[in-house]
């Protein structure tokens, strides 16, 4: 009897244990890249409004296999050449935003410049300044960490630092604002003077290239509404600029603005290779408006 009553309770123990195991296993497995089949599906869940990636399946942008143009810069090799520090903050290599930063990495090196790229979760950055760490980050007092001290020296090699990230609730995505408090610390980025604050990183300047559901509707920065709601676009890459300005000020470096797109095609456009192929090609002009003319 007793050896019966004790089966039963380890039943009940481990049969939900497994459940909730299988659970755990389906969740992760929604985290992959939906199938092609998937992406390619009609759907009535549109938004007419917005230009978000909706397919029935996600509202997140979706570059299928074949048009994926997955690029591996060189990194910095030392020469005389000017250097591009591309900062990419994106869980996923097939998101459009992604794709921008394939686009914009291949043009720099094309053009010259060498390009050295840190895809923060690859690298699994811990985007959280310690306790330890805080009075370092504040006042600059200590030693870097190996960690901190690496990616501090990519920055100062730089001439170009270009941040890539998708629009998470109006800013960077967690990852990046980490990577800029943990790594723009006092006293490398910046540092008291009987003047106020100085920025140190002179000669230098940040960029950023940001995909986004919705902004009012445009492609490009202040000015680039296409006719949705020019008025709320323009006050959102405005605000960005003060930000980012303000950020410049505080490094001592140059803001020479930003990219951002909220046009992304949706995923079951039918014209969805040529919509790819301008979003790229936007992107190209005002890069070399911006670094090459
Ligand atoms: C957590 C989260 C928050 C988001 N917040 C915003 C937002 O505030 N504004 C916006 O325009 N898009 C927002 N989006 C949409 C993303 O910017 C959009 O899905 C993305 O840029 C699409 O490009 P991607 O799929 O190429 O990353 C958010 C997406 C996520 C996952």
């Amino acid at each position: 009897m007793k050896r019966k009553l004790l089966a039963m309770v380890m039943i009940a123990t481990i049969v939900p244990g497994l459940v909730a195991c299988s659970k755990v296993d389906a969740a992760k497995d929604t985290a992959k890249k939906p199938g092609a089949t998937q992406i390619n599906q009609t759907s009535e869940n549109t938004d007419g409004k917005t230009a978000a990636s909706v397919d029935g399946k996600t509202s997140a942008s979706v570059v299928p296999d074949e048009l994926v143009e997955s690029y591996k810069p060189k990194g910095f090799i030392e020469g005389d050449k000017k250097k591009a520090l591309f900062v990419v903050a994106d869980p996923r290599k097939y998101s459009v935003n992604y794709d921008l930063a394939n686009t914009a990495m291949k043009y720099f090196e094309d053009n010259g410049v060498e390009v050295e790229l840190r895809d923060l979760y690859d690298m699994k950055f811990n985007p959280v300044v310690s306790p330890e760490e805080f009075y370092y980050a504040k006042d600059g007092t200590g030693e870097a960490s190996a960690e901190i001290k690496k990616e501090q020296e990519f920055v100062s090699k730089s001439d170009y630092i270009i941040f890539v990230y998708p629009n998470w609730h109006d800013t960077p995505t967690a990852i990046v604002k980490g990577y800029m408090e943990r790594v723009f610390a006092k006293q490398f980025a910046y540092r008291d003077t009987d003047a106020g604050l100085e920025g140190l990183l002179k000669n230098k300047s940040i960029y950023t290239i940001m995909n986004a559901g919705f902004l009012g509707g445009g492609r490009g920065y202040i000015g680039d509404g296409v006719g949705i709601d020019d008025k709320a676009w323009d006050e959102y890459m405005n605000a960005f600029k003060v930000l980012d300005d303000d950020t410049a000020g505080f490094w001592g470096l140059e803001n020479k603005g930003r990219f951002v797109n909220d046009r992304t095609p949706k995923n079951n456009s039918e014209n969805y290779k040529d919509e790819l192929t301008k979003l790229r090609q936007d992107l190209i002009n005002e890069l070399n408006r911006v670094y090459f003319k």
